[in-house]
């Protein structure tokens, strides 16, 4: 997790709940409470069923106190992908369950009483300089019966060659809904799971036995069965927050190179952007670039807070929500948002608990996580070998001074000495921090992320402070020696 945090964690008081100590009995444990764990958990207890989460640390402190949480089935150009790689069926059904999500978010928060800053709001992608792509991807909504429209000028105070309007989409406060679909729910936080085995669920406090088990953790840390590392790596993107900036009714995505993304908060613009692979940091700032597109696009704003976050990325853009492997029936997974973790949060939350009540969803396919591309996947495990070979030959090294000292205070280095390789920071103050450069989960050489002072990992996106404590799964331990 980011010490720079989002603007949702100022408005919103989450419950402290206690940590499991001794051992529990349920009929479904959920684990991990992100915005996927609970809304999983909530739809089953509301459908009569005794279910737990099991939360690591504090509930809605993953990746969704980060998001910008817009509420929208207008996932960049994915239609005309899911036509094309999927076909119509398949397609239709990813469509409608995101359909399907934002009217139950709209249905909770107005007839259910939630209080979470909901607004309906239209969402657009935009290009400034091309439309074929986006003419393309209008025609695919078209097909898929979702209401879009195309427009050539928009509110935003830049002019775009082309625009994709879908009608009906949502915006809202993601920690006020989460607190108030928690407040009911059994949650044991700071309970880490080491171990899942058949029905028993092995925690640092304690055994919980459940019958079925949902794994909501951000990333599955389950690495076999399911084999999750070799199809997904996550991507952080990074967020400002704006003052004094146009009123935005709208929520925005560029498909350009350099596209951003807009949404309004009240009085507030949450620009969004500089998106890359975690633990390929480019060589400048990416809070630096995100404010110069800030102040070119609004020269009179003020910025009151920047964060960045991670999502799960899978080969073909589709979540995995079902489940985990073919060999583990009553053990599911919902993972693999591609930044689109709030209606898929819903999707997964609905077609969980329908599988876990043997209800037949017929939007279920498409998500299945059994779909296995084997030729894409082993593209992948390709280029991703590189980064694993990187680390193999990595382990405790004593680093002499000397070499400390030529890395320069505020910086992060990685240092070799003796064929041996470690993580060394020295803060403005000159103390020096050294880390192992090697990620716990599977062995990759860990890159220095100078916006976030943090060790990431370029292979599956665990992250550790310069400290070596661990931030981001799937890793479960940090890398300090
Ligand atoms: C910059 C950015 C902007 C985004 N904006 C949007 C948006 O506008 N709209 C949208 O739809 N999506 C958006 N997303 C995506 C969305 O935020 C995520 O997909 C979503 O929050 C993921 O929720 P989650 O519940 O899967 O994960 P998390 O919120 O990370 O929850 C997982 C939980 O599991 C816990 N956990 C992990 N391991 C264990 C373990 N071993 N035992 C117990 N607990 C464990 C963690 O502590 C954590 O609390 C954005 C993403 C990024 C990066
Ligand atoms: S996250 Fe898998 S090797 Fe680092």
């Amino acid at each position: 997790m980011s010490d720079k945090q989002s603007i949702w964690t100022l408005d919103t008081f989450l419950q402290f709940r206690p940590s499991l100590r001794g051992n529990y009995k349920a009929d479904v444990a959920v684990i991990g409470g992100g915005m996927a764990g609970i809304l999983t958990a909530y739809f089953l207890q509301q459908r009569g069923v005794d279910v737990v989460v099991l939360e690591a640390g504090r509930i809605g402190r993953g990746q969704t106190r980060n998001t910008t949480a817009k509420i929208s089935c207008q996932h960049g150009l994915i239609y005309h992908r899911l036509l094309r790689d999927f076909g119509l069926e398949l397609a239709q059904q990813y469509a409608n369950a995101q359909q399907q999500a934002v009217e139950l978010y709209r249905h909770m928060a107005g007839a259910g009483g939630i209080d979470c800053a909901f607004q309906d709001a239209p969402s657009y992608l935009y290009s400034t300089c091309r439309t074929t792509e986006l003419e393309r991807e209008l025609r695919a909504a078209e097909k898929l019966w979702i209401p879009a429209g195309f427009m050539t000028s928009t509110e935003l105070p830049f002019a775009v060659k082309g625009a994709v309007r879908f009608a009906n989409q949502a915006q809202f406060q993601p920690l006020r809904f989460l607190q108030a679909i928690a407040k009911t729910l059994t949650i044991f936080e700071n309970t880490m799971v080491r171990a899942v085995e058949g029905e028993r669920i092995y925690t640092e406090g304690g055994i919980v036995q459940a019958g079925e088990i949902v794994v909501a953790t951000h990333y599955p840390f389950v690495n076999v069965p399911g084999f999750y590392f070799l199809r997904m790596y996550q991507e952080r993107s990074y967020v400002l927050a704006l003052r004094h900036a146009q009123r935005l009714e709208g929520m925005y995505l560029g498909i350009d190179a350099q596209g951003y993304s807009l949404r309004g908060y009240g009085e507030t613009v949450l620009l969004g952007g500089q998106g890359h692979r975690c633990g390929e940091h480019p060589a400048e700032s990416c809070y630096e670039s995100l404010r110069q597109a800030a102040r070119q696009i609004y020269p009179s704003s003020v910025e009151i807070r920047g964060w960045s976050a991670q999502d799960c990325m899978t080969l073909d853009g589709v979540p995995y929500i079902g489940q985990y492997s073919a060999g583990t029936p009553g053990l599911y997974v919902a993972t693999g948002f591609g930044k689109w973790g709030m209606t898929n949060s819903m999707v997964a939350a609905v077609l969980l608990s329908d599988s876990i009540l043997g209800k037949a969803n017929d939007c279920a396919d498409i998500f299945s996580p059994q779909r296995f591309h084997l030729r894409a996947t082993l593209r992948r495990v390709c280029r991703d070998r590189a980064h694993w070979l990187r680390g193999m030959t990595l382990g405790f090294v004593h680093v002499p001074k000397k070499r400390l000292e030529k890395v320069p205070n505020g910086q992060g280095a990685i240092v070799k000495y003796q064929g041996k390789t470690a993580g060394v920071y020295k803060n403005f103050k000159g103390e020096t921090f050294v880390v192992s450069a090697r990620c716990p989960h599977l062995g990759c050489r860990l890159n220095w992320n100078p916006d976030e002072l943090s060790w990431d990992c370029p292979c599956h996106g665990s992250r550790f402070d310069y400290r070596g404590f661990l931030i981001d799964n799937p890793a479960m331990q940090g890398n300090g020696f």
